[in-house]
């Protein structure tokens, strides 16, 4: 094994590995997974455990702050947050602005980018009281930010929170009220809701933390830094595969439902497209969250009674590539994204606002891990390079070139 200590700052040697395949960017006590193992436990507990037993404001407060709350502790982490959850009225202002056929990604890190302006004493963070009102304030004011989003996309009125209401019934409440009607609730859909947020809540070092630990390793703040991570997480090879896969999924759909047709394609090396959804990473022999979304969508598909032949064709899928010699040569399973998407269209959550959600589920491994780097102190992020481009070469004036 090696020594990581051992490799720590040695300025003269530099090693290339684009992608970080296997770099290590940071020490961490947050998430431990095991790819080959198909493992993943946040702060030593294990998913299937969480996902069965805690809900997502007990996770977020487990995964920030190292230890599941008591009872005290979350009411108070609870109260705290409710406390924050006015935005200032001038950010719809800024809302306005955009189109309504704005991708809701570009309008969600606009607006938490926007919301500094807002709240500027959460940017020089010097002490963990700075942080902890900093990171109250993101979780109360980001879901109002997810939920105008998708209100300005359906046309609906902007909404403030319910605070009554758990964490997560009140994000589906500013999501989905309608103006004139009252609101009900459904237990299996915000059960479910809870559930696909806590299974996003964090996955260690993917491009978006990595995003989130750099740019707060500038001292940006915590709102700029999660901005940037929105960003990240907005591409198809990251969280953008969500609805990249309905979008697939639809397409074969509208084409026949020929799924043989579309492994094809993704087989053969001249044509781009890959199967969205499979592959990942690290984990190489299933991805654990997967699982629990599968038999999640079964459940939420017959309990809500929808009889979605979306689901028939990702399960033809799932089967095919599984007794394919291509994909498992290549240990490409489906992961956490391949069943997501039919959850949130069965709750009624449009394709474009997917991405969101899987923001909005991550925030508070973002927090955590932006916590994490600045208790330790760590140093700005700075990678090397390997230049590769011309020598030192005399100037050409313009007129000559
Ligand atoms: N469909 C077809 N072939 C694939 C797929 C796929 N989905 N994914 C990987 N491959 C192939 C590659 O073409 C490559 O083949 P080769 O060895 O013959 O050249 C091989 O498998 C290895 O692929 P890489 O891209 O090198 O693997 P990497 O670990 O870099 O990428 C990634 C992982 C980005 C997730 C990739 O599997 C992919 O693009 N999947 C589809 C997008 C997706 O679902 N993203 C979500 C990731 S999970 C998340 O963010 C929650």
């Amino acid at each position: 094994a090696i020594d990581i200590k051992t490799l720590r700052g040695t300025a003269n040697i530099i090693t290339i590995d684009p992608g970080y395949k296997n770099t290590g960017s940071c020490e961490s006590a947050i998430t431990f997974l095991d790819g080959e193992k198909g493992v993943l436990r946040y702060r030593g507990y294990s998913i299937e455990e969480l996902a069965e037993k805690a809900d997502f404001l007990e996770v977020a407060y487990l995964l920030i702050f190292g230890e599941l709350p008591d009872k005290a502790k979350l009411k108070k982490f609870h109260n705290d947050i409710k406390a924050e959850s006015h935005v200032d009225e001038e950010m719809k202002k800024i809302l306005d602005g955009f189109p309504k056929s704005a991708h809701p990604m570009g309008v969600l890190s606009s607006l938490t980018s926007a919301l500094i302006a807002f709240n500027p004493s959460t940017v020089d963070v010097s002490s963990e009281n700075d942080m902890y009102h900093a990171i109250v304030r993101l979780l109360a004011k980001f879901p109002v930010l997810v939920a105008w989003a998708l209100r300005k996309k359906k046309g609906l009125p902007l909404d403030y929170g319910d605070d009554t209401l758990g964490y997560v019934e009140n994000i589906h409440k500013m999501m989905f009220k309608r103006p004139n009607q009252a609101y009900k609730t459904n237990k299996v859909v915000i059960d479910a809701l809870d559930q696909l947020l806590i299974l996003h809540a964090d996955h260690e070092q993917n491009c978006s933390t990595s995003t989130v630990r750099i740019v707060g390793s500038s001292h940006a703040g915590l709102f700029a830094s999660i901005s940037a991570g929105i960003s990240a997480l907005w591409g198809p090879l990251h969280g953008g595969a969500n609805q990249a896969v309905l979008e697939m999924l639809e397409a074969i759909e509208a084409d026949g439902g020929d799924t043989k047709k579309y492994m094809a394609k993704a087989k053969d090396k001249s044509d781009p497209f890959r199967l969205m959804g499979f592959g990942h990473r690290v984990y190489k022999n299933f991805d654990p969250r997967a699982k629990i979304i599968k038999k999640a969508a079964d459940e939420v598909l017959a309990d809500l009674g929808i009889d979605d032949p979306i689901l028939a064709i990702a399960k033809g899928l799932e089967k095919e590539a599984l007794e394919d010699e291509y994909f498992v040569k290549r240990k490409l399973y489906p992961n956490v994204d391949f069943y997501s998407g039919i959850i949130y269209r069965a709750l009624g959550i449009p394709t474009e606002m997917f991405t969101v959600m899987f923001a909005l589920g991550r925030l508070p491994g973002w927090i955590a891990q932006w916590r994490e780097m600045r208790l330790r102190g760590e140093p700005i992020g700075r990678p090397r390079q390997i230049y590769i481009g011309e020598k030192a070469r005399p100037f050409v004036e313009l007129d000559i070139r």
